[in-house]
């Protein structure tokens, strides 16, 4: 069975998050990696989706899960990111009008009380001063008190209006695999953007009056090994899965992230972050690679990549694992799927040494051999390589952000 391959401008403004900048509460949080919900109801309407869950197995900031709620599906969503997870939580959750009432009088309480708070919970992670710098005792003292909130669903919301400024109030800034500090970077006075945050999300749950389909939630759990239990909610009636794994590009989303995960308090020790790359994807160095064999459909690539000087020793087995973990996915995503329905991945291809790996077509011929149907791949835009990989590229050679649609 052959793979269609075939340029599709059309989605090229849709598979970054940029487009979800205005929209209401996509908004709070700005993810890079994340697409824009539009994308979503284009593949919606492209694919004629009618009825049955709209799945995803890699939620992040809960793109698809707040689209699906939008036009009244129902849908699943999996992470493994504590804080994407929260993130998601807080942003699908229905609110009602005892709820504002009480996140109004809750953040009165909060602006008046905070600077008598004389003991602060304190937080172990080493860069807190430098990135933070005046405003670091203010955040621990509104943090201390959002934590004690008693009703769970109202120190959510809080957690997340606090963790969702950090970059705007700090001096460092989210870039590739982690965090720099840039010369110029200002930061915006802590309890005035606070303030302004929670009044926008407030806004943003009073305007939106869209309530959410029962059953559907978004889940902590690794999409390679679902619990049974989720998988028998949704086993035959799933007509769509839509969703953007991390990138075979060795950025570790619990580094990039870590600002996020130790102050919404999910990170205690340096320990805890191990955890959270157990069970992230193999799409990066810093979590423990088994001594895999080659992927057999990655043999020729490895081969490639034996004859290149590569920054680490560890990048062939991080891909081998790679393509072993997206097989488990892709298991999962075969099995749920109705006949008929359909798999959709956004993901952009990587290189090391000059050598392309494409991911996409990689991913493509693993859902032909599960027994997808048909699949087309859909190259959304070319990406930008870091400068010394373009320089190694062979004539014309570039890397692609692509869409691919498995049919069951
Ligand atoms: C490219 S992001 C998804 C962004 C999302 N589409 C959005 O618009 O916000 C990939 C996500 O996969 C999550 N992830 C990594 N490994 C995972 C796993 N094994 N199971 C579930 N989620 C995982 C990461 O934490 C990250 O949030």
């Amino acid at each position: 069975m052959n793979i269609e391959i075939k340029k599709n401008s059309k989605f090229s403004n849709l598979v970054n998050f940029s487009q979800n900048h205005e929209e209401r509460v996509h908004r709070w949080f700005k993810i890079k990696e994340g697409y824009s919900k539009e994308l979503v109801f284009a593949i919606i309407k492209q694919l004629d989706v009618k009825e049955g869950y709209i799945v995803d197995f890699f939620n992040g900031s809960g793109t698809t899960s707040l689209a699906a709620k939008e036009i009244g599906y129902k849908y699943y969503g999996f992470e493994i990111n504590p804080f994407l997870h929260l993130l998601s939580v807080v942003k699908i959750t229905d609110y009602n009008k005892n709820d504002i009432k009480n996140i109004i009088s809750t953040k009165k309480f909060i602006l008046s009380d905070y600077t008598k708070v004389k003991k602060v919970n304190n937080i172990k992670l080493s860069i807190l001063e430098k990135v933070f710098r005046e405003n670091l005792d203010n955040i621990l003292k509104v943090r201390t008190i959002i934590l004690g909130i008693k009703s769970k669903k109202i120190r959510n919301f809080f957690i997340i209006a606090l963790v969702s400024i950090l970059e705007d109030v700090g001096y460092s800034k989210k870039d590739g695999n982690g965090l720099k500090y840039p010369k110029n970077k200002q930061a915006k006075e802590f309890v005035s953007k606070f303030s302004a945050q929670t009044d926008l999300m407030l806004d943003d749950i009073i305007k939106n009056n869209k309530k959410n389909i029962k059953k559907s939630r978004v889940i902590l759990a690794d999409s390679r090994n679902i619990p049974k239990r989720y998988i028998n909610e949704i086993k035959n009636e799933t007509s769509l899965i839509i969703f953007s794994p991390p990138y075979a590009n060795c950025f570790d989303y619990s580094e990039v992230y870590k600002l996020e995960l130790w102050l919404s308090d999910y990170i205690k020790e340096y320990k805890d972050l191990s955890v959270v790359r157990k069970q992230s994807l193999s799409s990066h160095l810093n979590k423990h690679l088994k001594d895999y064999n080659d992927y057999d459909l990655l043999i020729n690539d490895i081969e490639k990549l034996k004859q290149k000087k590569l920054w680490s020793k560890k990048i062939p087995s991080m891909l081998n694992g790679y393509f072993f973990d997206m097989e488990e996915v892709l298991k999962n995503a075969f099995n749920i799927l109705k006949k008929g329905g359909h798999c959709v991945i956004i993901v952009g291809n990587s290189a090391y040494g000059g050598h392309i790996i494409k991911t996409d077509v990689i991913l493509s011929k693993i859902g032909l051999r599960l027994g997808f149907s048909k699949v087309e791949i859909n190259i959304a835009r070319k990406l930008r390589a870091s400068s010394q990989q373009a320089k190694l590229f062979k004539n014309g050679e570039a890397l692609r952000e692509s869409v691919i649609i498995m049919t069951k």
